[in-house]
């Protein structure tokens, strides 16, 4: 039986990759951090099959002593402060959980002299800047705080595979959304807000940002069988997942408005989005949720991945957008 450590299990990402290992017949452990109220949503369907330990990336005295006691031969290192905006005000944070974490982790593999596996969260929010369709070869140019810590421990994977001969990887992932998606990301503000007004809640519009950015959005769960084939590979190696699909913000809220039979008209001058049938304002532009800078467009060219790992998405964006959405509304139903 191998033996799995999760870091940010609690997390999207970390629940569907926990139950998906569970499923290989793995052990698995995890990392959750001690917060007032329990944060175990995610996993309480799996919580008797796996063990869970209180840690924190910013600690790595605790994540030694974890590591040394649990023996893993693989780690997944998701855990991160993954939201992009919040990056700009918790920059020095970020780069402790998301930069400097990831060095707290190899080091420890490296010192063990054990050959443990390990596989690093990257993401496609490196690229920044540099133009799009971007694979493994597209200059990295990061426009966060997020993105810059995560540089870091991209390079610092690929340096301790080339310096120590370690079996580490990067996945550099585009978006994933899914039902277990975080309240604050784009996606589940959308089909939370759709779901509210959908079941009669009488909601003010909806508050967003840049309406024009585009983005890959693929489903968490086909991520999570690309995560499992990387690390299958006789030879650690980079590998970019997406859909090769791009979608403006907007595109995503009409469609997700589209669900419920709401046909939304966009006006650029005032960033507002109408109801076209009751002329009742649905989407309001609020510059709080701006970017100090913003990555304009991201879509994956996932070639490589598709030949060598034989991945393919196989939940489209439109089911997963509906399954988001009634999702929202049974949690919502349930709640009221
Ligand atoms: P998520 O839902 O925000 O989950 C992040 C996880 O990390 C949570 O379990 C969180 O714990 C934990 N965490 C945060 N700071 C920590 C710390 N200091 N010590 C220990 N644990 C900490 O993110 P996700 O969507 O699952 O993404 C998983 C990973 O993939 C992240 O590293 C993210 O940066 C990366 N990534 C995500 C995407 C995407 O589109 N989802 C794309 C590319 C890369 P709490 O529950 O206590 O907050
Ligand atoms: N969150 C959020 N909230 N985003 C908004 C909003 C809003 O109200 N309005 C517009 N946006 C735009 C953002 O400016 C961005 O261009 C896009 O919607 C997507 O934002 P997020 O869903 O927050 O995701 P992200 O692309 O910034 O970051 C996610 O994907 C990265 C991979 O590319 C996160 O999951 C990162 O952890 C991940 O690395």
């Amino acid at each position: 039986m191998k033996v799995a450590l999760i870091t940010g299990i609690s997390g999207q990402t970390g629940s569907y990759l926990a139950e998906y290992l569970l499923k290989l017949n793995y052990q698995v452990h995890g990392i959750v951090r001690r917060s007032s109220l329990i944060k175990t949503d995610r996993i309480d369907q799996i919580y008797n099959k796996i063990k869970l330990y209180y840690g924190d990336m910013t600690d790595g005295m605790n994540l030694m002593s974890l590591i040394q006691n649990i023996q893993p031969d693989e780690i997944y290192n998701l855990a991160a402060q993954s939201h992009v905006k919040v990056s700009f005000e918790t920059p020095e944070y970020t780069a402790n959980a998301d930069a400097l974490g990831t060095l707290r982790l190899l080091e420890i593999i490296r010192n063990s002299g054990k050959k443990i596996k390990f596989y690093q969260a990257s993401t496609s929010e490196m690229f920044g800047s540099s133009p799009p369709p971007q694979n493994e070869k597209t200059m990295l140019q990061p426009q966060s705080p997020y993105g810059v810590a995560k540089l870091y421990s991209y390079w610092l994977t690929k340096n301790y595979r080339d310096a120590y001969n370690i079996f580490a990887i990067n996945g550099i992932l585009f978006n994933h959304e899914g039902p277990r998606r975080g309240e604050t990301f784009i996606t589940r503000k959308v089909t939370r807000y759709v779901a509210e007004r959908s079941i009669g809640i009488k909601a003010k519009p909806l508050q967003i940002g840049n309406v024009h950015a585009i983005r890959d959005w693929t489903d968490a769960r086909d991520m999570v069988r690309g995560i499992y084939l990387m690390m299958q590979k006789r030879d650690p190696d980079d590998f970019v997942l997406g859909s090769g699909e791009g979608r403006t913000v907007l595109d995503l809220i009409k469609v997700a408005f589209k669900k419920i039979n709401i046909e939304l008209d966009w006006n650029e001058n005032e960033g507002i989005g109408i109801n076209k049938n009751t002329n009742e304002i649905m989407v309001e532009v609020n510059e709080k949720y701006k970017r100090p800078l913003e990555v304009n467009s991201l879509i994956a060219d996932p070639r490589k991945a598709n030949n060598e790992l034989n991945w393919k998405p196989t939940i489209g964006f439109d089911t997963m957008i509906s399954e988001m959405i009634e999702n929202d509304i049974s949690l919502m139903s349930n709640a009221n």
